[in-house]
């Protein structure tokens, strides 16, 4: 099929990748030049496992191009729109991009084609996106239709080429057999195995997506809950995970306690749901206290600090590991590691920190002064009084004890509950986890 994808963000990049690995001419198009002359180079602008060989390979074969201008439109058959959805001032996703792409998507079609939605957009937005398409069609004049599908994604960054390739479930929303029809067979090679493919109205399919995001953020903010209540009775959050996640009504995944929930999508789909239960005079208040809990996880983090060393931190020098918001990444939009730096950095009197793929601070650390970021994870240890543990990365799940012993008050806040306590503990060092460790 002849595809283009609108949006050069993780969520078009890996979708063009992976749907020209399975035989499609796609090309996508980004109102952004630079991206687009960057990508041309075949220099991916992100960090993520896998995509950059497939790009290369599909590139060779002819099957994937790039380009900022959306005559290309003309000849597809399906338009996929990944144009992101940033929150606005009032929690509610700002559509200004994605409405410009659907203008710029209206005036240069010349025949049928499917507009598949993949961004996360607030409920109702595929209806108004296709009113929006017949409008501008009508004007111009234009004697052929359009139809919308809504086929949400659920790509995990760090695994978003696994995740497309290998899915548990491929939502299709559409009012149309002719659309379910052509969707199906889009997906035919992802489908062999056994069915995955999950049709519905679009309305069901807005929702299932901000439904799934929800149900996982509520997980989150659920074992951190109870791991505040393990601190105060002295129980294990570890033990306590395994004893609840053994029972398959429950499940194993996303219950791991700790810092919370960032990254470009649970914050701001959590937000964007408890705003459309407002505008419909819901109550929302489960997901308030999601969010509620999710954000005083940093907070509870920074007083376990404070507590340890009961007066004043400003003479303090702390090493703190992780800035993306989950390994495997170099994405720090939400991230919770950033968020606690940004407050704990104006109490101490410096700053050392360190991530293994994202290698500047990001510009969303305000205040940079007494922060610095280093090239290695052992690097200045031994200046350094405490170490904090903001981000899983595989590298610091079993660090050098001889180096790690170097800090100068013996003492470890682990955000992300990766390091064994006992074992710490028999090494001298003072180990705070959440739910887990000293309280
Ligand atoms: C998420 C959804 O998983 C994906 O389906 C959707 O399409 C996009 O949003 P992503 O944001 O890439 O994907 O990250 P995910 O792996 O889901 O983790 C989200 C956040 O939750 C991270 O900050 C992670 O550290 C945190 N998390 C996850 C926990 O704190 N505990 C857990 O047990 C699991």
């Amino acid at each position: 099929m002849n595809i283009t994808i609108l949006g050069t963000g993780y969520v078009g990049l890996v979708t063009g990748a992976c749907l020209a690995d399975l035989g499609n001419n796609i090309v996508c198009i980004d109102s952004n030049l630079k991206k687009i002359n960057h990508l041309k180079n075949l220099k991916i602008p992100f960090y993520e496992p896998g995509l950059e060989e497939i790009i290369l390979r599909n590139v060779k074969s002819s099957r994937i191009s790039f380009s900022s201008s959306y005559k290309k439109i003309s000849s597809s058959e399906l338009i996929f729109l990944c144009i992101d959805t940033p929150r606005g001032p009032n929690g509610k996703p700002n559509l200004s991009n994605l409405y410009s792409a659907i203008d710029d998507i209206g005036s240069n079609l010349t025949s049928s084609a499917i507009v598949v939605l993949k961004s996360t957009v607030p409920l109702g937005t595929n209806k108004k996106v296709l009113q929006r398409l017949e409008k501008i069609l009508r004007n111009d004049e234009k004697n052929f239709t359009v139809e919308v599908c809504a086929n949400p994604e659920f790509l995990k960054e760090g695994s978003a080429v696994t995740d497309f390739l290998r899915p548990e479930r491929i939502v299709i929303g559409a009012d149309s057999n002719d659309v379910f029809q052509i969707m199906r067979s889009l997906y035919k090679p992802l489908n062999r195995k056994s069915n995955k493919i999950i049709e519905m109205s679009v309305e069901s399919a807005e929702l299932t997506k901000y439904a799934s995001n929800a149900f996982l953020a509520t997980k989150i903010s659920f074992i951190n809950q109870i791991a505040r209540i393990a601190e105060i009775s002295e129980a294990n959050i570890h033990d306590i995970r395994r004893g609840i996640g053994s029972d398959s009504r429950i499940g194993k995944d996303f219950l791991y306690a700790g810092l919370g929930y960032g990254g470009s999508c649970f914050p701001k789909d959590i937000k964007a749901l408890i705003e459309t239960g407002k505008s419909f005079g819901l109550d929302s208040s489960l997901l308030q206290a999601v969010e509620q809990i999710n954000s005083s996880m940093t907070r509870h983090l920074e007083k376990k600090v404070k507590n340890f060393y009961k007066s004043s931190l400003k003479n303090k020098t702390i090493m703190v590991w992780g800035l993306s918001f989950k390994p495997n990444t170099d994405d720090t939009r939400d991230s919770v590691a950033i968020k606690f730096i940004n407050n704990i950095s104006t109490k101490v009197k410096c700053l050392y920190v360190f991530d293994p793929v994202v290698e500047k601070i990001p510009d969303s650390i305000q205040n940079k002064k007494n922060i610095f970021c280093l090239k290695h994870k052992y690097q200045k240890i031994s200046e350094c009084d405490a170490l904090i543990i903001c981000t899983e990365w595989k590298e610091f799940w079993n660090p050098d004890i001889d180096f790690i012993a170097k800090l100068n008050d013996k003492v470890i806040f682990d955000g992300r509950n990766i390091l064994d306590y006992e074992l710490m503990e028999s090494y001298g060092i003072k180990y705070f986890g959440i739910g887990v460790g000293r309280s």
